[in-house]
């Protein structure tokens, strides 16, 4: 058989051809889904939505110049996206939910009574939501009652727009109250640093610490100046002192201390001295020590002398006078620069408490500056609250309710049905192993094809029972199925003439019921036309059925033969039929598979072979019972029946395996009890076989 035949090159077509077989799948589905939310759309209560608008402004109106205590509104892009998002969220709040609930008395309502959280209840039918690029927010109620909707969104609205203002009031009167309460500790603190500044100032006598600071640093300043001149002083009197007390002895008048040199009498003196002194010189030259005007000179000479000591005596003695005193000078005036210099460090000590205090009180002072004007620009703007938020728009009573969208449901419906059943249709079909048409048998197996055979429905003239239906190419030898089996002997022939002319024909499936009988029959029928001698053997023993079909007795069969009980001739049955004869299975239906197994089989067919050129073997199944293998590895050859979406691609492939393990020789596949609606596409011989009915037919 060449498989080209079965080639589908038209994928659109097995999709087409998968939908048209597998419709009722797609119907059954489309109905129940449409029918299912239809009815459900039309039980459902109808649901309204109504929708009340508030704006929120980005802050109040600014009327005063003064900042609030607390802003409620946002300029920033981001502060205010925030801000406006937490606004929807305190409109969902649970507070406000409340609120709303008392104010309509709803917890009054069954609906919510009932309820386990009556506000989750009411929280369920509230919808908020931001109309886009604006400000405004909207409020959306969905109940199932309209009246009942309009007058829960106006008064959510209603509650957040006053609750927004009083949370503003009551913001800025806590902070009023905060703040009084803060100027009056402020006060009181200001009072008490008044007070211990003063008692300090009084307590340290300190009328003004800066005119008293600057008097005593001139003061030091003076005594300082003074202190070091008593100083100067003394050291020069005491240089002197020193120098004269050194000069003492050994007076040598060349070189004399500055307080002699500074003397007059005493420089007189001196200059006198050095006088008569040269004068001595003189006079040792010219007279001797006796000359009177030697000793005259000599006397004078020390008169000058003792004039020049007792001077010294005196100005040493006022040198010394001078420096005692300048002595005790510098020491009185070191003791009173040394006290005031500890007045001056106790008044520097004082003025740093004093400027402690000062800056104490000052800081003080300003704070409660700072916090009575805050306070009296606070309880200003609190006279003058204004709100950023406002209703826009009132719920009106909806008139048409939001839900359930009928129109829209049922075109969902409608698109679901659709989908949902082809997919189911496909997906069917990809669980669904059967086999379905001859493209199957030939490449999943790989073995030749020997035609279809459609189902047979009795139309109540030819065909009106069972047997009928058995016996169709008899019964009615130009409808579609007698083509079939027409068309199967003539590839079986075909075939056969390879494989040199087998006589004996085994012929079974997988599984019972697929139609081995039938094929049996029909294909013994059909080549009995054609001329050939050929014998039906009905070789199941389990479930005869050939007798039944040709009616004739089953006393003695096939079984009796092979158990040796009757002769070969005496099991030939006559049909009616020419060129055909029947063996039924016969009375024994215990141990067939020892029977088949004995000798006889083999004697069966030899002296069937000489009488008849075809013996066809009607079987049971071959995967349930091993007769069928046994029998098929006997013959010359075995053909395989398949029902059409019912035999599995796996239990045909089993059944091919348990026939070549026998040492069967598959001679083909056919194919049986195809639905013409469902694959008519692949069997186009069929679907325009009934056209080539001579017109005469019955
Ligand atoms: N193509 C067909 N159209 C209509 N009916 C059919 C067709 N093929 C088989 N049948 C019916 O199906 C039933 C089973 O068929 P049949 O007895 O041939 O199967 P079987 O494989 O021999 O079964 P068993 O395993 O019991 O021997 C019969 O009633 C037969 O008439
Ligand atoms: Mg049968």
């Amino acid at each position: 058989m060449e498989n080209t035949y079965f080639n589908k090159d038209l994928h659109a077509r097995d999709y087409i051809s998968i939908l048209l077989r597998r419709k009722w799948i797609i119907v059954s589905f489309f109905v129940i889904t449409v029918t299912l939310i239809t009815w459900m759309t039309f039980k459902q209560t109808p649901i309204y939505r109504a929708s009340s608008t508030v704006i929120v402004d980005a802050a109040s109106p600014d009327i005063l110049a003064v900042q609030d205590v607390v802003k409620l509104g946002e300029t920033n892009y981001f502060a205010y996206k925030a801000y406006i998002e937490t606004q929807q969220e305190i409109i969902k709040s649970r507070r406000i939910v409340r609120q709303v609930m008392k104010n309509l008395e709803l917890s009054n309502r069954e609906e919510y009574r009932k309820a386990k959280d009556p506000i989750e209840t009411l929280l369920k039918k509230l919808k908020v939501g931001l109309v886009k690029d604006t400000r405004i927010i909207k409020i959306n109620v969905e109940d199932e009652n309209p009246e009942e909707a309009s007058r829960i969104a106006n008064e959510f609205s209603k509650v957040y727009v006053n609750s927004n203002i009083a949370l503003k009031i009551q913001a800025s009167t806590d902070a009023e109250g905060w703040l009084e309460k803060e100027a009056e500790q402020q006060k009181a603190k200001v009072r008490e640093t008044e007070m211990s500044f003063q008692d300090y100032k009084e307590k340290n006598d300190i009328v003004s610490v800066v005119d008293k600071e600057n008097i005593i640093n001139d003061a030091l300043t003076k005594l300082n100046a003074n202190y070091l001149d008593a100083q100067k002083n003394r050291m020069q009197a005491e240089t002197a002192y020193k120098s004269l007390a050194e000069t003492e002895d050994g007076l040598r008048l060349e070189n004399l201390p500055n307080p002699l040199a500074d003397n007059q009498i005493f420089t007189q003196l001196k200059k006198e001295y050095l006088g008569q002194q040269a004068l001595l010189v003189e006079y040792q030259k010219v007279y001797k020590n006796k000359h009177p005007k030697m000793i005259k000179l000599l006397e004078n000479i020390s008169y000058i002398e003792s004039r020049i000591k007792s001077e010294i005596g005196s100005i040493k003695n006022n040198v010394k006078s001078e420096y005692d005193q300048a002595k005790e000078d510098e020491a009185k005036l070191k003791g009173i620069l040394e006290d005031k210099k500890k007045e001056s460090l106790e008044l520097e000590r004082k003025i740093i408490g004093y400027n402690a205090l000062k800056r104490e009180l000052e800081t003080n002072e300003r704070i409660l500056d700072i916090v009575l004007n805050r306070l009296k620009e606070t309880s200003i703007s609190n006279q003058m609250q204004t709100n950023n938020v406002r209703i826009q728009d009132m719920a009106e009573i909806p008139m048409k309710p939001i839900k359930p969208k009928k129109q829209l449901n049922i075109i969902l419906s409608i698109i679901l049905g659709m989908v949902g059943g082809i997919g189911l249709a496909f997906f069917r079909e990809y669980m669904d192993t059967t086999i379905k048409d001859l493209s199957d048998i030939a490449t999943l197996l790989q073995l030749p094809v020997l035609g279809s055979v459609p189902r047979i429905k009795p139309d109540g003239k030819n065909i009106r029972n069972k047997i009928d239906v058995d016996r169709i190419v008899e019964k009615d030898s130009l409808c579609m199925a007698s083509e079939a089996y027409r068309s199967i002997r003539t590839n079986l022939l075909f075939s056969l003439k390879d494989s040199g002319y087998s006589r004996s024909i085994a012929i079974t499936s997988s599984v019972p019921k697929e139609g081995k009988t039938i094929s049996a029959v029909n294909l013994a029928i059909m080549m009995a036309y054609s001329g050939e001698s050929v014998l039906l053997v009905d070789s199941d023993m389990r479930r005869p059925r050939a007798h039944t079909v040709f009616n004739i007795d089953n006393a003695s069969g096939f079984s009796n033969y092979l158990a040796g009980q009757v002769d070969f001739d005496k099991i030939i049955k006559y049909t009616g039929i020419n060129n055909l004869s029947v063996v039924p299975a016969g009375s024994i239906s215990h141990k067939p598979a020892e029977l088949i197994s004995s000798k006889n089989t083999k004697l069966f067919l030899e002296k069937a072979g000489a009488r008849f050129s075809k013996i066809i073997f009607d079987t049971p199944p071959v995967v349930l019972v091993t007769d069928a293998a046994a029998l098929s590895g006997l013959c010359d050859g075995v053909i395989l029946i398949a029902e059409a979406n019912r035999t599995t691609k796996g239990l045909l492939n089993n059944s091919k395996e348990l026939l070549y393990k026998a040492g069967a020789n598959i001679i083909g596949v056919i194919l049986n009890n195809v639905s013409l609606t469902r694959n008519s596409y692949y069997y186009p011989q069929y679907y325009y076989g009934k056209y080539y009915k001579p017109l005469n037919a019955k």
